[in-house]
């Protein structure tokens, strides 16, 4: 049985040994998928040993990513551009590493039928979450994307590195009155419980609002677009369920239903809380 794996620290509450083993039952591909903790410093010897072991691929989450991409022998052009890899594969002694997450993020909105082409964007935070959307989002030739963050330099920096003319950047506090057909939260704020201070005037009766961050209950932020009038909200989960999609799909050359596993990591959530 091939075996794949996600790195991280912490790694407990990955939710990607479930996802992959549907995604496995449903295409009746036998694999086996598994979390491992890794100690910071052991990244690529836990890699190697894996490989020596027969290992076919792995998932990388936090802090591993950046690491990930330096292991790698190839990479595709959108972990270069993402500057992180959460996909690697293992074939004939070469690590070739990729970047799903933000392909992941445009899977998710286009089963929404949440409309990108033509749309105003605005995209709040200039980490690494913000930069592995950006060229997705290009590709799917929006009318503009505005990049927002509490460091303007950082967002000024994403601007000059993709280098198109429908990108601008701003702080929050300059959006002024304008409103945006799409707000995407790429800030790690609402982990903290906050969100972003930008005007209710982003909102309009046709926003979208969606946030990459996931819980059992409505992220900070959502509840602030709801409470403003947003037209629709979605949470990261499906983000989180379609960039696995993704990684399966390079690794098996088969594409996995997501709807049907989105629910089902979505109830375990839920009955997870109501448990504790
Ligand atoms: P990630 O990989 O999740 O993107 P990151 O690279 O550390 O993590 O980036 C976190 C992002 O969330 C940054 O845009 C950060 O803003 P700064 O660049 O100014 O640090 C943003 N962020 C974190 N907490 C925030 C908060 N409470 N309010 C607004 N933005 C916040």
């Amino acid at each position: 049985m091939d075996q794949y794996c996600v790195y991280g620290n912490p790694i407990e509450q990955s939710r990607s040994p479930f996802i992959h083993q549907m995604f496995a039952q449903d295409t009746d591909q036998p694999i086996s998928y598994t979390r491992e903790y890794v100690e910071l410093g052991e990244f690529a010897k836990t890699v190697n040993h894996f490989i020596a072991n027969g290992g076919k691929g792995a998932n990388v989450t936090v802090p591993f990513k950046e690491e990930a991409m330096a292991l790698c022998h190839q990479l595709s052009n959108r972990a270069k551009l993402a500057g992180a890899v959460n996909t690697l594969s293992f074939i004939d002694g070469q690590i070739i590493g990729d970047n799903t997450d933000g392909i992941g993020l445009v899977a998710d909105l286009l089963r929404n039928n949440v409309p990108i082409s033509d749309s105003k964007i605005l995209l709040l935070g200039a980490g690494g979450a913000a930069k592995g959307v950006i060229l997705p989002l290009l590709e799917q030739a929006p009318d503009s994307i505005t990049i927002a963050n509490r460091t303007v330099s950082k967002a000024k920096q994403l601007c000059v590195q993709f280098n198109n003319n429908i990108l601008s950047y701003c702080s929050f506090e300059s959006l002024g009155e304008q409103s945006f057909d799409l707000i995407i939260n790429a800030t790690s704020a609402s982990l903290s419980g906050s969100i972003p201070p930008i005007s209710a005037k982003a909102i309009s009766k046709d926003t979208i609002c969606y946030d990459m961050v996931y819980g059992a209950e409505l992220t900070p932020f959502l509840c602030w677009a709801k409470q403003n009038g947003a037209k629709q909200v979605f949470d990261g989960l499906g983000m989180l369920v379609a960039q696995a999609a993704e990684s399966f799909f390079i690794w098996r050359g088969v594409k996995p239903e997501v709807t049907e596993v989105l629910a089902a990591v979505r109830a375990s959530i839920h009955l997870e809380v109501s448990d504790t």
